[in-house]
C-alpha cells in the first residue's frame, strides 16, 4: 500500500481563526468575560509569532462579528477599548517584524477615533513583508457578499460590465479579502463547530478544524497541531484521489 500523497503544499499560505471561548475561559476562573478578552489579545500575540516562524503568509482573524454588537453594551464598550489600546500599542512593533494590518468589515459602526487607529495602523510602513494580517471587525461573510453584488451592480448600471459577463471571479474581485489567496486552513476554538458568518464564500474548499481549547490558552504548540493536522488531509477539489497522486507525482 502506498502512503497517502499530500498534493497540497503542507504549510498553509493563508489560515483564517475563529477566536472563541474566551468569555468561558474566563468564567472558570470565577472572573468577568473582560479578563478573558483581555487574555486573548496574548493570544492573538502568541499565534502571530507562530505564524511568522511557520511561514504561513497570510492570517485572518475574526475578533468582532456583526452579530456581536447584539452584546451588553458594557462588554461591547470594553471590546472597543481594548481594540484601541492593542492597536496603539502594537501596531509599529508588528511593522517592524514584517507584519502588514488590515481590516476587513463595515467600519462606518466605530467611532471616529478607532476609524482613525485603524486607518493609522494600515498606513505603517512595512519593512520585509513576511504576513500579511486581517483583523474582522464588525464583518460578516453575509455582508462581504452583500457589499460586493452592490458593487458590481453598480458596475452592471454603468456600463462597465455585461450582465452575461459577471462570474465568480467578478464577484471574488469586490470582496474584501481580494486579491489575497483564500484560506487553506480554518481554525475555530472554543468547542463551538460552526461558521458564525465568517468568510462564507472563501471557506468553500478550506480545510476545517476544530479545537476545544478556548482562546486564551491556544498557544504555539496547539498551532502546530493544526498544521499537523493540515498536512494529513487530502485536497481533492472534487477529484480522486487517483488523480491528486498522478498529478503529485508526474
Ligand atoms: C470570542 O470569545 C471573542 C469575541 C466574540 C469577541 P467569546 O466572548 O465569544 O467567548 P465565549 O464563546 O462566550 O466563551
Ligand atoms: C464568533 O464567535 C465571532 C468571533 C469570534 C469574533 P461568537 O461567540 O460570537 O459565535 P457564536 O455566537 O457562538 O456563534
Ligand atoms: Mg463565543
Amino acid at each position: 500500500m502506498t502512503a497517502a500523497v499530500l498534493p497540497a503544499p503542507r504549510i498553509p499560505r493563508h489560515i483564517a481563526i475563529v477566536m472563541d471561548g474566551n468569555g468561558r475561559w474566563a468564567k472558570l476562573r470565577k472572573r468577568p468575560r473582560a479578563f478573558g478578552h483581555r487574555a486573548g489579545v496574548d493570544a492573538v500575540r502568541k499565534v502571530i509569532e507562530a505564524a511568522l516562524r511557520s511561514g504561513v503568509q497570510v492570517l485572518t482573524l475574526f475578533a468582532f462579528s456583526s452579530e456581536n454588537w447584539a452584546r451588553p453594551p458594557s462588554e461591547v464598550r470594553h471590546l472597543m477599548e481594548l481594540f484601541l489600546r492593542a492597536l496603539r500599542k502594537e501596531t509599529r512593533e508588528l511593522g517592524d517584524n514584517g507584519v502588514r494590518l488590515r481590516f476587513i468589515g463595515e467600519r462606518s459602526a466605530f467611532s471616529s477615533d478607532l476609524q482613525l487607529a485603524m486607518a493609522a495602523s494600515e498606513s505603517v510602513s512595512i519593512a520585509s513583508l513576511k504576513l500579511t494580517l486581517n483583523i474582522a471587525v464588525n464583518y460578516g461573510g453575509r455582508w462581504d457578499i452583500v457589499a460586493a453584488t452592490r458593487a458590481v451592480a453598480a458596475e452592471a448600471k454603468a456600463g462597465l460590465i455585461e450582465i452575461d459577463a459577471i462570474d465568480q471571479a467578478t464577484l471574488e474581485r469586490h470582496l474584501s479579502l481580494a486579491p489575497l489567496p483564500e484560506p487553506d486552513l480554518f481554525i475555530r476554538t472554543g468547542g463551538e463547530a460552526r461558521i458564525s458568518n465568517f468568510l462564507l464564500w472563501h471557506l468553500a474548499y478550506t480545510e476545517l478544524y476544530f479545537t476545544p481549547v478556548l482562546w486564551p490558552d491556544f498557544d504555539a504548540t496547539c498551532f502546530q497541531g493544526a498544521l499537523n493536522e493540515y498536512a494529513r488531509r487530502e485536497r481533492r477539489f472534487g477529484q480522486t484521489s487517483e488523480q491528486i497522486a498522478e498529478v503529485v507525482d508526474a
